[in-house]
């Protein structure tokens, strides 16, 4: 049986199996949301019968957001065991529509990032995958808060399309090879009202919470593989690599537990990924990386998350020969074209120029080593400059950006351009506030400093072998 075949097949029977857990458990008392909530306040574990009950009646309105907020805040103190995790992702996914696919040989993947500035690797790894047989369907999000959203870059570009309908979606990744686009209405909808509530009652920063909300979106799209870029640093939603690595673990184990081979890598974001962060700035340096150029850790950093699907939707390539594949596609100019390929599919057109905004550049005041880059900072001088969003309904200015022209550990001499800023302020002060953030941003040390590794640990899962492996410093 083809591997892709088979892992929808070994996904068929988890239902099963989770189907069976829940009619062999039935709730021996009627449903009392309060008697759920006091037994999970007090460290209890919740069965898949009672997460089943919690989840449909929260998504039909029949039970109110008082008692979900109020279990939310629960399970962010008490927090969940990998059976509860899987089983509340596992409903969650159900909640809404799955897609759905022809077994055509080639496997369906997927990669999600936990968020970065200046992260664009999606932009450049699902063109780069479709050109190596894989399908990537891509469902994206858009930036709030300092970082920056996939979707929100692919609107830059005139007439991209980053609506398509869940047919839309399966069709042109069928016929194109990839897509990226916005979640449809329908896709999960216990998420979207979940993560509204959490948003406003404190409750975001749960790592069974995270995990369950992100792996229930990725895997409502039927994958045959998931990478997760789980990235720790200043610039990242997890400040620190112990965050991060518990947060990897729970999702690989979970997509484990869902049959879904998930491998993580945990990466640095200490400093904004490439050159370029903000939106169409960020779509010309994928644009140079797709022809094989760009900056060197932005490319690093997309083949070996696409290494790793070519991998664990094909046991038979190993890294070396998945890392060839993609290189190829890269350097020769196929990447491109598909990219290209999969933008027209989507209604925009590369033609049209992209706005960028005029350019002005900060300078180093004194001489010294970059010691450490704030990157959290880096992404709130883009939304001071309109290229991002404070609240949701915020519309962003797609020709503003940055251009980091140093990097951590590099030498610089007094007046050396540190950052070139792509802004047109309407006045001194307005341009002196950017200056200073930005300014502020970048520490500047007289000692030598170790330039930072970019991918520290890789953890893994196998559909087949559910058994987690873990390399450190690869
Ligand atoms: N991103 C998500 O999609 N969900 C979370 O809960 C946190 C970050």
């Amino acid at each position: 049986m083809h591997q892709a075949h088979r892992q929808r097949h070994s996904a068929k029977i988890f239902r099963v199996i989770f189907d069976e857990l829940i009619e062999d458990t039935p709730m021996t008392q009627p449903f009392e949301p309060s008697r759920i909530i006091a037994r999970k306040r007090d460290g209890g574990e919740l069965t898949p019968e009672e997460l089943a009950a919690v989840v449909a009646r929260y998504v039909s309105g029949d039970l109110p957001d008082y008692q979900m907020a109020a279990l939310a805040m629960a399970i962010c103190i008490r927090g969940m065991t990998t059976l509860e995790t899987a089983a509340l992702t596992e409903l969650m996914l159900r909640s809404g529509d799955v897609l759905h696919w022809n077994d055509d040989g080639r496997p369906v993947v997927d990669k999600h990032s936990t968020g970065g500035i200046g992260d664009k690797t999606s932009l450049i790894l699902a063109p780069l995958l479709a050109c190596c047989g894989m399908r990537v369907p891509m469902v994206s999000g858009r930036g709030l808060g300092p970082t920056g959203g996939t979707l929100d870059k692919l609107e830059s570009i005139p007439g991209f399309c980053t609506n398509l309908s869940q047919r839309e979606i399966v069709e042109i990744t069928n016929r194109v090879g990839c897509v990226i686009t916005g979640a449809t209405e329908n896709l999960v909808p216990a998420d979207r009202k979940l993560y509204a509530l959490r948003d406003v009652t404190g409750t975001v920063e749960s790592i069974p919470l995270i995990t369950a909300s992100i792996m229930s979106k990725k895997l409502a799209e039927s994958l045959d593989a998931l990478v997760l870029d789980v990235k720790f640093g200043s610039g990242a939603f997890m400040k620190t690599r112990e965050q991060a690595t518990e947060l990897a673990r729970s999702m690989v184990e979970t997509g484990g537990k869902m049959n879904v081979s998930t491998t993580a890598l945990l990466t640095d974001m200490n400093q904004p990924l490439g050159r370029m962060a903000g939106n169409a700035v960020e779509v010309n340096e994928c644009l140079e990386t797709l022809r094989g150029e760009g900056p060197l850790d932005l490319r690093e950093l997309t083949l070996a998350l696409a290494a790793e699907l070519l991998v664990l939707a094909n046991p038979n390539v190993n890294h070396q020969e998945a890392m060839t594949q993609l290189e190829t596609a890269l350097d020769s100019g196929t990447a491109y074209n598909k990219f290209v390929e999969m933008v027209t599919a989507q209604g925009g057109n590369l033609n049209t120029s992209r706005e960028i905004a005029k350019t002005w550049e900060i300078t180093a005041e004194q001489p010294g080593i970059v010691a450490a880059i704030d990157a959290e900072q880096i992404g709130w001088a883009i939304i001071q400059m309109g290229g991002g969003r404070k609240s949701k309904t915020d519309a962003i200015n797609h020709a503003v950006g940055l251009e980091m022209l140093v990097r951590i550990s590099d030498a610089i001499v007094s007046g050396q351009p540190l950052v070139r800023v792509f802004f047109d302020p309407q006045s001194d002060r307005e341009r002196e506030e950017v200056s200073s953030r930005i300014r502020k941003a970048i520490q500047i040390a007289d000692q030598p400093v170790a330039t930072p590794k970019l991918i520290v640990n890789r953890i893994t899962t196998t559909a087949d072998s559910p058994e987690k492996r873990e390399r450190s410093n690869r």
